[in-house]
């Protein structure tokens, strides 16, 4: 693929208007297309936004600005496709009105033009089965706010070309993006090793062990992530996450490691979305007052270790269960969710040996499968090796 390859987004939303700017900037010509005027206008002043922005940060010049802008165009007519050397989609997560979408393309482009879908949640493999040649079709999973968050998810079906994936890797490069290849499971990486950042908060909060606010600084000021878990559900929405959260544990058959909490249940009920809504966890707009967290050392880090535990073992059992590799687990996380280290180089840090006593510990204490420690895990503790080819066992014994 070469930058005069034409690139088409359907779907003018959040995600199709940035992966639009993305592969603009990166040189092509793209067509964005969307069934509704309305949302192409929306995503064009969006990105005129932007670039002014830009420009007005001195980020960019002027005519560079101009260029890229240029080479966006938009319609609402699919047949306007059929040049296009590869056709993403970013339109409504329903599976069935994604295949019908790829049905109506696949008449239309060439035979050798890549079709990609940004899904977050279908089965890329059930949706390549819609399509007559759906050699050429695979996952791009690129995550919000996709101009500035690095991480691509590539994730081919089971009837994906077998070149196809390392091609898409390279395009992605060549797009300044950092590709992890996924298998299709559901969640791919990022959407199925985070669920316990959120999850497990919530089961913490639940218990009453400690409030949202210090949760929230236990994981931002002990563990270094950017915001807390209960903020990002607040800014993500909690109606969002719930439904990724209940999707992922109905795709794994209820398995009770991703089971959603009746807590946040309720909040969506009650339509404390979180930001969007003004009131989710905590309370937002002139007259909230923030609730101030109790900033007890021991109490911040048994919750940091907690949750971190947890997510260890998600992205331990990633690996197992070959969704990706170690260094992609990594790289994704940082990546697509911004964490401030690997999860995997981060146990390797902690001591696998004291990860795996900590599950063992929470298995016990609450007689749950939730806290069953991943295969791998113990496996690579038991023998002194990290998942790096290092040596990890924990600081204290080594
Ligand atoms: N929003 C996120 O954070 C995020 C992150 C990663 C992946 N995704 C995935 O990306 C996809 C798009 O999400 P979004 O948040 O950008 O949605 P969005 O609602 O912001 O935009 C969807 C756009 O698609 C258009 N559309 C719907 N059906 C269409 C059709 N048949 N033909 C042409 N246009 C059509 C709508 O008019 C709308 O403008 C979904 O599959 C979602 O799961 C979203």
């Amino acid at each position: 693929m070469t930058t005069t390859t034409l690139i088409g987004v359907v779907g003018a939303g959040t995600m199709g208007r940035g992966i639009a700017q993305i592969a603009a900037t990166a040189g092509h010509p793209v067509l964005l297309l969307d069934q509704d005027e309305a949302a192409l206008s929306h995503a064009k002043e969006g990105l005129n936004r932007i670039f002014a922005r830009l420009i007005e940060k001195g980020r960019m010049d002027t005519r560079t600005a101009e260029a890229i802008l240029s080479r966006i165009t938009t319609s609402t007519r699919i047949e306007d496709l059929s040049d296009a050397g590869m056709v993403l989609e970013a339109i409504v997560e329903k599976a069935e009105v994604k295949a019908a979408l790829f049905q109506s393309l696949e008449k239309i482009v060439a035979p050798d033009a890549v079709l990609a879908t940004n899904t977050s949640s279908l089965s890329v493999t059930g949706l390549a089965a819609s399509l007559q040649h759906p050699e050429r079709f695979i996952g791009l999973h690129f995550f919000n706010p996709a101009p500035l968050l690095p991480l691509v998810e590539v994730v081919p079906a089971l009837q994906s070309d077998k070149a196809l994936a390392d091609e898409m890797c390279t395009t992605m490069r060549n797009w300044g993006k950092q590709p992890a290849l996924a298998k299709d499971t559901p969640g791919f990486i990022v959407n199925r090793v985070a669920r316990p950042f959120y999850g497990e908060a919530i089961r913490i909060l639940e218990e009453g062990a400690a409030d949202v606010a210090t949760i929230d600084w236990a994981m931002t000021s002990l563990g270094g992530f950017k915001m807390g878990p209960f903020e990002l559900m607040d800014l993500i929405g909690n109606d969002i996450n719930y439904a990724v959260t209940e999707s992922v544990w109905t795709a794994f058959h209820f398995d009770p490691r991703y089971q959603p909490s009746f807590s946040q249940k309720r909040n969506v009920e009650a339509g404390w979305y979180g930001r969007k809504s003004g009131r989710g966890w905590h309370s937002y707009g002139e007259d909230a007052v923030a609730s101030s967290p109790i900033q007890d050392k021991d109490l911040g880090q048994a919750i940091l270790w907690r949750i971190l535990v947890m997510l260890v073992n998600e992205a331990a059992d990633a690996v197992f269960w070959g969704v990706a590799s170690a260094e992609d687990v990594d790289a994704a996380m940082k990546g697509g969710v911004n964490y401030p280290k690997g999860l995997l180089s981060w146990a390797e840090e902690m001591g696998l040996d004291r990860c795996v006593a900590k599950l063992d510990e929470l298995q016990q204490h609450y007689g749950e499968a939730r806290y069953r420690c991943s295969p791998l895990l113990r496996q690579r503790a038991s023998e002194g090796r990290g998942f790096f080819g290092q040596s990890a066992g924990s600081p204290e014994s080594t």
